[in-house]
């Protein structure tokens, strides 16, 4: 009997799916068909797949070609697959052609001529218009963004925006997009809106793209206040329209990873959640220099708060903050302690003093460990009362990252996620108010609290 094995994602299984796999079984008696997981084909970067993976292989066994469906979840399993069940032949479509040589060594492989003008990549673009991004601001993340926008198919960063018209300017040309000269042409050329500016502006210019109908992925903190939060969010429901609070953190795989392995009970209760992240900053920047919007816990706080809420939830019963001030009064550090129903929090930010930027959660059989930089979480270990029993979890964490939220955005937009859980309102909101009440503790009085 010749076994044959074939690999593929098969999203919005199409003509050119179905014509491989009935080539791929012609070849033998027995044929394989390998499905890759959503993970993995996060990990290696194909971003937007539409359909579930349950969805996938009902497609492929419908066509009544595989033998047998196994599914594909981690680089370096075919070589494994090859010996395990026995395989005489591998194949995968002609626009692979050289990369599995390798496999020759283990069995013969064949490229069968792939079907012209159709694939996943070409369906999910005529299915799902295009996305328009318009950027409203063009500090350093900005223009991380343009280039993490790049590896998302399904999405074409525009232009951008920002009352400084030369500045803008600079910017599109250096990234080869328009500047828009008014807010009018922004919203008439976007589906989208990247809200980049200096936290204080945030609230007006997402309210302002939300009445305009457009969608809106805003930098963190979303806002500083927890009842414009809940304005903002109520308002994009009354118009239909996505806000995405952009912690890239909550988007990347091996941060998901972690939470998962936190909840799975492998530690047992989660009790104690300690996160910290530090950033050394030049003290003429805005972030020290900034004295309403500035200092160590508006710049750095959204991320140590992540773990905190996803873990304990939003609810909790008290809260302290504890601050070393420069000169000037902004916080160079900030620890803020949380007590929870369920356990104990702190949240540790530094711009101006050095710490290990380490994020642990203990449990009531072990704790989780993820060295800095956690929030682009790539390695973390599960250590248990046996000291040597040490479970090491790994993830690739690509680019900046940004590719991960922009993904997740588009994925709700076109309605392929129905739900937000990777960070949700609630959680949005539960921020926002602890930043609300972190400026209240430090006397910061804003402009509106001033009456203007
Ligand atoms: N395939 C093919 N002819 C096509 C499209 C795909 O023969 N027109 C083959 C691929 O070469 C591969 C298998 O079908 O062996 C599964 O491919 P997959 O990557 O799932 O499909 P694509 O349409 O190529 O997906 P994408 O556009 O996302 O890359």
């Amino acid at each position: 009997m010749i076994k044959v094995i074939t690999y593929g994602t098969f999203d919005l299984f199409h003509e050119g799916h179905y014509r491989l796999l009935e080539r791929a079984k012609a070849l033998g008696d027995y044929l394989i068909v390998g499905v890759t997981t959503e993970g993995y084909d996060i990990s290696r970067g194909k971003l937007n797949v539409v359909d579930d993976l349950m969805t996938r292989i009902e497609n492929v066994r419908k066509t009544g070609f595989a033998d047998e469906i196994i599914i594909e979840e981690s680089i370096g399993q075919k070589v494994n697959d090859v010996k395990k069940y026995q395989i005489d032949i591998f194949t995968v479509g002609s626009d692979w052609t050289g990369v599995f040589d390798y496999m020759n060594e283990y069995c013969k492989v064949v490229y069968l001529e792939r079907t012209k003008n159709v694939s996943s990549t070409m369906l999910r673009n005529q299915n799902f218009k295009i996305q328009r991004i318009g950027i409203i601001g063009n500090g350093r993340i900005a223009g991380r963004f343009v280039a993490e926008a790049k590896c998302v198919s399904g999405v074409s960063v525009q232009g951008v925006y920002n009352p400084h018209i030369e500045s803008a300017q600079r910017f599109a040309n250096e990234h080869e997009i328009d500047a828009f000269l008014t807010t009018d042409v922004l919203y008439d050329k976007s589906e989208i809106i990247y809200v980049a500016t200096p936290h204080e502006t945030h609230y007006a210019y997402v309210k302002e793209a939300l009445l305009h109908d457009k969608h809106v992925i805003c930098e963190k903190p979303l806002v500083l206040k927890k009842e414009q939060a809940e304005e903002l969010f109520a308002l994009a429901k009354e118009r239909n329209k996505i806000l995405f609070e952009g912690i890239k953190t909550a988007y990347c795989p091996g941060f998901n990873n972690l939470i998962n392995v936190a909840c799975s009970g492998m530690i047992g209760s989660v009790r104690y959640v300690d996160a910290c992240f530090t950033k050394l900053e030049n003290r003429e920047n805005r972030e020290l220099t900034d004295l309403v919007y500035g200092g160590s816990f508006l710049e750095l706080g959204s991320y140590c708060l992540l773990p905190v809420l996803k873990l304990f939830g939003c609810e909790y019963e008290t809260i302290d903050f504890e601050s070393i001030h420069g000169e000037n009064g902004l916080d160079l550090f900030t620890k803020a302690s949380f007590q929870f129903h369920k356990g104990l929090a702190t949240v540790t930010c530094g711009l101006g003093v050095k710490s290990e930027g380490r994020l642990l959660i203990a449990g009531t059989k072990g704790y989780i460990v993820a060295e800095a930089p956690w929030w682009k979480t790539t390695y973390f270990e599960v250590h248990f009362e046996d000291a040597d029993r040490v479970e090491k979890y790994s993830e690739r964490f690509l680019g900046d990252g940004l590719r991960y939220e922009i993904s997740a955005l588009l994925k709700q937009i076109n309605g392929n996620t129905k739900t937000d859980f990777k960070l949700t309102r609630s959680e949005s909101i539960t921020m926002a108010g602890i930043m609300e009440q972190f400026m209240i503790k430090e006397g910061r009085c804003t402009d509106e609290d001033m009456g203007a």
